[in-house]
């Protein structure tokens, strides 16, 4: 009886012990953590960049061992709050998310605050005199972006009396990009006079609306009353060069063409002199949202506002030295 006790303790022990580190009872040196949960809503799928930007994400998650629920808000920003909701009751250890445009997401983000779920957004910024509703914010750097345009024009033209006459296709209304690269572009271009824009108005990031919009300057303007063409990304310039060839303009001569993004295929286009200038938005955030993620998630202090790298090609670089893209 003694014999079968102190076998009886032994069994319960081993059992204790196994419970208390963790591990599995069939493998007892296997320890078995679980994975972190990392909520994303993304804005939708509206442009080439969007796609690699969804593409890095879920690969770097996959990579990291990070199990990643990823909701596509398809341009509804009603969609991602209803996505936020849902990862705040699924009890996500954390939640991030590139926002359609700069505001109302206050109340949401107080929901995940009070829930004790860390935020990160991504790519696009939010407006909130709040900033304790997010734990780190991993963006472009849009006024940038949009500053190294008006530059590129100020090189480009510095011979000429003027006036340079400028088309715009703008992103999205209310979004971090479409705002930074709008003001951003004025702030430089606007010391001097000859720089005028005839045409802004916004193509929401989309070819199809690139190419409305750019029918619709040529209802307005003769081709030789228009010099430059500013695009706020790459989508839309591909829309806006289809309707020029159309017309029988010649892009990158007729008109000087400057796009944001550098997707391969406008890189080609830079090559052969069908774009002018290119500035780089980096969609390859993936592997810095799942380190910050991680970090975030072992308890460590992040960087509350990071830049994402970005460069500038334009007609004047060399072009070899330009990696290819990969998308
Ligand atoms: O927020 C980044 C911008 O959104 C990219 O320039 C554009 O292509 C995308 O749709």
């Amino acid at each position: 009886m003694k014999k079968f006790r102190r076998l009886i303790s032994v069994i319960c022990f081993i059992c204790l012990s196994i419970a208390m580190s963790g591990c599995d009872a069939t493998s007892p040196e296997t320890v078995v953590e679980k994975p972190i949960v990392l909520g994303y809503s993304q804005l939708g799928d509206e442009s080439t960049w969007r796609s690699q930007n969804s593409l890095s994400l879920i690969n770097a998650a996959n990579e990291a061992g990070i199990k990643i629920m990823f909701e596509d808000a398809m341009q509804n920003p009603e969609n991602q709050i209803k996505a936020i909701r849902s990862f705040i009751a699924y009890k996500v250890d954390v939640i991030a998310f590139s926002p359609l445009v700069e505001t109302g997401w206050d109340t949401v983000l107080g929901e995940a605050k009070a829930a004790g779920i860390p935020v990160i957004i991504v790519d696009r910024m939010i407006d909130t005199e709040d900033e304790s509703l997010y734990t780190c914010a991993l963006c472009s750097d849009f006024d940038l972006e949009g500053r190294q345009a008006g530059e590129f024009l100020k090189k480009k033209f510095r011979l000429d009396d003027g006036p340079v006459r400028i088309v715009e296709l703008a992103g999205t209304e209310y979004s971090t990009p479409a705002i930074g690269r709008y003001e951003g572009f004025r702030s430089v271009i606007s010391s001097d006079p000859k720089f005028e824009v005839i045409f802004s108005a916004s193509g929401d990031f989309m070819r199809s609306k690139g190419r409305e919009l750019m029918q619709q300057i040529l209802t307005h303007y003769e081709p030789n009353e228009i010099d430059v063409l500013y695009s706020h990304n790459d989508d839309m310039t591909f829309g806006a060069i289809e309707v020029m060839l159309e017309a029988g303009i010649r892009p990158g001569k007729d008109i000087v063409i400057i796009s944001v993004d550098a997707t391969q295929k406008i890189i080609d286009y830079l090559k052969d002199g069908s774009v002018n200038c290119v500035i780089e938005c980096n969609p390859n955030s993936g592997p810095q949202v799942m380190e910050i993620t991680r970090r975030i998630v072992a308890g460590e202090t992040v960087e509350k506002n990071i830049y994402i790298d970005e460069k500038v090609f334009d007609e004047y670089s060399d072009f070899d030295s330009i990696a290819d893209r990969g998308y």
